[in-house]
């Protein structure tokens, strides 16, 4: 049954005309649980209550499917002013992108375009940037995107997803850029030709990325909810004496916030992403494939007031 309902939000999370209708009808139906508000004022807010409790932030502009050149234009101007309130309210907040919302599905001349001119913006600003992966199908592009603006940028990170059968290959020869890479499983559909079916070959291999990757000796964002994951990380940096300015925790806003207040009790760095925006509808079905339970959650935002 879980499959089931998970397969049934990752075939809705891609629907272009159900993403068209709920942006038209805002905050609704529970997503006001995963999504921090619609409006830069909304994200400050937000940014300001977590960096208040310790935690950093990453914050994302939401937007999918874009399909013209204006919108993809219109998006980059939406990171640039998030980068510029981080900025002016001296938030602790770094800033994640799609290179989809910024016109990857039209041509790689307008993201290059799109990129430089809010790299430009952050890296004055002193904000750092990472590009979300997205589906199997944008990998390759996103990596060779990443390592190009790389070259001219040091504030720019990037995704890499365990659930991919490349993966390994991917973080052995981004070494050469030392990037600071956050580690993930991976969120879409995918199909066993590109990625590992069985979930435990997914978690046993983000562990193995994870090790690779800190080893290397470089930054390491460990996006994981999973306590089997983060017990791991902290054993690993403890036998090999890693510093812990070098890796963080990054949890998803609204989603195990004990947890997230645990870590940093601790002393752990955490990083929460916090999406914001009306174009909610691709990134909250996602949510609720990962976890169909979390349907009781949301219905209880809905009618449980
Ligand atoms: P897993 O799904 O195995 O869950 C472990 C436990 O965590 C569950 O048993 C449950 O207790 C809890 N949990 C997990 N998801 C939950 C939810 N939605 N609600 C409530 N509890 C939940 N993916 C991608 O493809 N590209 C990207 O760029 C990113 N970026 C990204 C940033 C950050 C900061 C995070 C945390 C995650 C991503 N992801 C992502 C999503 C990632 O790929 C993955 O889909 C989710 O993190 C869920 O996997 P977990 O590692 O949390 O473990």
């Amino acid at each position: 049954m879980e499959r089931i309902l998970r397969n049934f939000f990752l075939f809705l999370s891609k629907n272009r005309f159900f993403t068209k209708l709920a942006k038209r009808y805002g905050l609704r139906f529970g997503a006001g649980k995963f999504v921090a508000g619609e409006t830069v004022p909304d994200a400050v807010k937000t940014i300001q209550e977590l960096n208040d409790k310790g935690m950093s932030v990453t914050i994302d502009h939401l937007g999918e499917f874009i399909d013209s050149e204006s919108e993809a234009r219109e998006a980059a101007e939406n990171c640039i002013k998030a980068v510029e309130a981080i900025a002016e309210h001296k938030l602790d907040s770094q800033l994640s992108l799609k290179l989809t919302s910024m016109g990857l599905d039209i041509s790689e001349g307008l993201v290059m375009e799109n990129m430089r001119r809010i790299l430009d913006v952050a890296q004055e600003k002193d904000v750092f940037v990472t590009i979300d992966m997205e589906d199997y199908e944008r990998c390759e592009k996103t990596l060779s995107i990443f390592k190009s603006l790389r070259n001219d940028y040091e504030h720019i990170g990037t995704v890499l997803q365990s659930y991919l059968y490349r993966t390994v290959g991917d973080i052995e020869d981004l070494n050469q850029y030392h990037p600071n890479l956050r580690l993930v499983k991976g969120a879409y559909k995918e199909s066993p030709k590109v990625a590992f079916p069985d979930k435990k070959d997914v978690d046993d291999n983000l562990k193995k990325i994870i090790r690779i990757h800190l080893l290397h000796g470089n930054y390491t964002a460990i996006a994981s909810h999973d306590d089997e994951v983060i017990e791991y990380t902290k054993k690993l940096v403890k036998e090999n004496n890693i510093s812990r300015d070098l890796f963080e925790f990054q949890m998803l806003f609204g989603i195990r916030v004990e947890r997230q207040k645990e870590l940093v009790k601790e002393g752990y760095k955490v990083r929460v992403y916090v999406p914001y925006g009306n174009d909610w509808y691709g990134y909250f079905m996602r949510r609720l494939a990962e976890r169909p339970a979390n349907i009781a959650f949301v219905l209880k935002g809905v009618w449980g007031k």
